[in-house]
């Protein structure tokens, strides 16, 4: 009896992913039902020859490694263009948001030319959905080596590697947020940072605009200039809900403007009353 011969698909960029990820998404596959972890299957092709290919569970390895290696926490891993919905009765500013959002994806890296985005409005307006949104889609679609950090994680960051004997921080930490194709900076403002960490955000923010790589930015604070430049009474002041330039300064606020083009977002908080009534 002729043996069966098992031929080898060319795995190309479809070879099993298993070796090279991590514990936690490698232990998911060798549960899988399919393989039981070999990460291939074997098949009977046109000829009917039997081939081994590539597991259907090596795609989903590839996409939760990906997320992982951008950072992007579960809670936000929904987070895709087109669930993002744009109810009928939503602000209109929300469907302008992701019709930019989706403009955005199809015009990188050519016409974008290094200027990213900033994303305001208040709590829940959705964001971080959008930011995340669209660096999925660029990592899915232009192959884009993205990264998300939110931007008190940052800072911490920035204040643990800081190297008290030199003076300095380590810029070795640092170095995939200088270097990440696309960066999302989710809640910009969020914490206000000691002089010499804002200044290394700032070197951060100015070397990737400078190299033209993108950064998406997303703010709770209106971008409005700080209190201090605005006239009226200290107590109207201290009224006044706190903006953007308060946050980060005037001098980056306008930096900003130059390295991103603004979307504002308008509307309800979604977590309380559209996606309540909608999915709820
Ligand atoms: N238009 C939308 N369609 C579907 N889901 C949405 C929409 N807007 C928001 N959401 C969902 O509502 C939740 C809150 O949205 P998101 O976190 O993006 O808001 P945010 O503006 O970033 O809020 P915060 O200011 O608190 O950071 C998320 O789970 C998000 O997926
Ligand atoms: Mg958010
Ligand atoms: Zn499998």
């Amino acid at each position: 009896m002729e043996r069966e011969a098992i031929m080898f698909m060319d795995p190309g960029d479809e070879a099993p992913f298993t070796a090279g990820a991590a514990g936690e998404e490698r232990a998911a596959v060798s549960a899988c039902e399919h393989c039981g972890g070999a990460g291939m299957v074997l098949a009977t092709d046109a000829e009917g020859r039997r081939r081994a290919r590539p597991c259907r569970c090596q795609q989903e390895l590839r996409q939760r490694v990906r997320l992982k290696d951008a950072r992007i926490p579960r809670r936000y891993e929904h987070c895709v263009l087109e669930s993002f919905a744009v109810l009928p009765k939503a602000d209109p500013s929300l469907g302008m948001a992701h019709t930019m959002a989706r403009r955005f994806v199809e015009s990188y890296p050519l016409e974008t030319d290094g200027r990213g985005l900033l994303l305001t409005g208040s709590i829940g307006v959705g964001k971080t959905h959008l930011a995340v949104g669209i660096l999925l889609a660029l990592m899915e679609q232009k192959g884009v080596q993205g990264l998300f950090y939110d931007y008190r994680e940052l800072l911490k960051e920035i204040q643990h590697s800081y190297n008290p004997q030199v003076n300095s921080t380590e810029l070795e930490v640092l170095r995939p947020v200088f270097e990440a194709e696309v960066l999302v900076l989710d809640e910009l403002g969020a914490q206000k940072p000691t002089d010499w960490v804002w200044d290394t955000v700032a070197l951060v923010l100015n070397t990737r605009y400078n190299d033209k790589r993108t950064t998406i930015i997303t703010t709770n604070y209106p971008d409005m200039p700080a209190s201090a430049v605005l006239q009226g009474s200290a107590a109207q002041r201290a009224a006044r809900e706190e903006t953007l330039g308060d946050r980060i300064g005037e001098r980056m606020r306008s930096r900003l403007a130059e390295m991103c083009v603004r979307i504002e977002m308008n509307g309800a908080d979604f977590r309380q009353g559209a996606g309540r009534a909608r999915f709820g």
